[in-house]
């Protein structure tokens, strides 16, 4: 039987690292996965993350199980970074899941335990992983415009246009910030405005932030979503730690279900519970106390704030230097776009016939659609990246 297994398509983020890896060249810059990493290539352990690793080592006493939803310090600790004070915290049923994705993934099972018939609304472009999951499980999906590749910003009158189609009961799935992989954000009003949008069509709004404090601040960046919680009757958020923690593989994150009264937060909650014992059981938990004990402990947390804060101004600098690098070198400022984006990533623009050349000629690796991860340059790289993307006629 297991002979009938077919081949599944390559993750193309995935492949990326793999091709990056085997590429014998001294002079390679990776471009690809969204990790961070310091201007020598390093994706540091936070230094509050050491800190209260020490401290855990210390005082765990015991690895028995946490409960279905995992440690409520966790979900209370993201509910409160996330949402702020947006929403009452007794409308918001929260469970810890397996990293950010693995949020995506509750959300979608949960939302279709909701609306058999749920339809759900991806922008084009989105993080391929969304929709890879969505086909996996077979919930359909629709796509609205998002990313105008003449201006590399963000084509809010398409995507409103497009919006118009969302029927009730369908979910409408917004990247809280850092768009990942155009880098082209909503501002605060068009957040207003797609709200007022799914509120007429009795649509869900689904936030995935998974780089909350590399745009433009952690509370900035939550801008959206809190408008969203505050002003929607019901949402769903995904959160995740791996990025504003540098928690990759410890799979930190957190699904919320915002409910219109409270009074139907517990069924929320048991079902969120539910999903997680048939999906994985408990979920992992080394990660996620991690994050409760950096964001209950004042001092912990103003060191990870400020060491979040310098990389996400590290961040900004670099893609100041590139526009400015691109600016010199085309004399025409056709690429300030790469300063207005926010986040790790900016799609540059560029055709698959231009990226491929960038990576056989110049070592310079970047996903197929042209997204690089701003994060991994550094001084020395943006000079290359800028004289590849010249020379290959971006
Ligand atoms: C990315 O988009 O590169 C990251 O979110 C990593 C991943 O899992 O794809």
């Amino acid at each position: 039987m297991l002979n009938d297994l077919k081949a599944q398509p390559k993750d193309k983020i995935l492949m990326l690292m793999e091709m990056f890896k085997e590429d014998p060249r001294e002079v390679k810059v990776d471009l690809g996965v969204g990790v961070y990493k310091t201007p020598e290539g390093v994706t540091p352990i936070m230094r509050a993350i050491k800190t209260a690793e020490k401290q855990l080592w210390e005082v765990e006493t015991t690895k028995s199980y946490t409960g279905l939803a995992g440690d409520p310090g966790f979900t209370g600790g993201m509910r409160d970074l996330v949402l702020g004070d947006a929403v009452p915290a007794d409308r918001v049923a929260a469970a810890a899941t397996p990293g950010g994705t693995g949020a995506v993934r509750q959300a979608f099972d949960l939302a279709r335990m909701a609306n058999p018939d749920v339809t759900v609304w991806v922008s084009q472009p989105t993080w391929p992983n969304h929709t890879s999951i969505l086909k996996h499980m077979g919930v359909p999906m629709r796509e609205y415009r998002y990313f105008d590749d003449a201006t590399c910003a963000v084509d809010f009158d398409g995507m409103m246009s497009d919006l118009q189609d969302v029927a009730k009961g369908d979910v409408v799935l917004l990247h809280g910030c850092c768009h990942n992989p155009t880098g082209a954000n909503l501002t605060l009003p068009e957040f207003q405005r797609v709200a007022e949008l799914l509120n007429d069509k009795g649509a869900l709004p689904m936030v995935d932030i998974a780089y909350q404090g590399f745009g433009d601040g952690l509370d900035a960046d939550a801008a959206g979503v809190r408008h969203i919680v505050s002003n929607c009757p019901e949402a769903l958020v995904a959160a995740s730690c791996s990025k504003n923690f540098g928690i990759y593989r410890e799979r930190a994150g957190v699904l919320m279900a915002v409910q219109e009264d409270a009074s139907k937060t517990p069924v929320a909650q048991g079902t969120l519970n539910h999903i997680n014992r048939q999906n994985f059981s408990f979920p992992p938990d080394h990660g996620a106390r991690l994050v409760s004990m950096i964001l209950a402990d004042d001092a912990l947390r103003a060191d990870w704030m400020a060491e979040l804060e310098d990389m996400r101004t590290g961040m900004l600098t670099l893609r100041e230097q590139l526009a400015e690098e691109l600016r010199r070198l085309t004399g025409s400022d056709r690429f300030g776009f790469i300063a207005q984006h926010r986040g790790m990533f900016s799609r540059l623009g560029a055709t698959t016939a231009q990226v491929d050349e960038m990576r056989e000629k110049h070592g310079i690796y970047m996903v197929g659609d042209s997204r690089i991860n701003v994060a991994g340059l550094n001084k020395d790289t943006v000079p290359l990246l800028a004289r590849a993307m010249v020379d290959v006629g971006v």
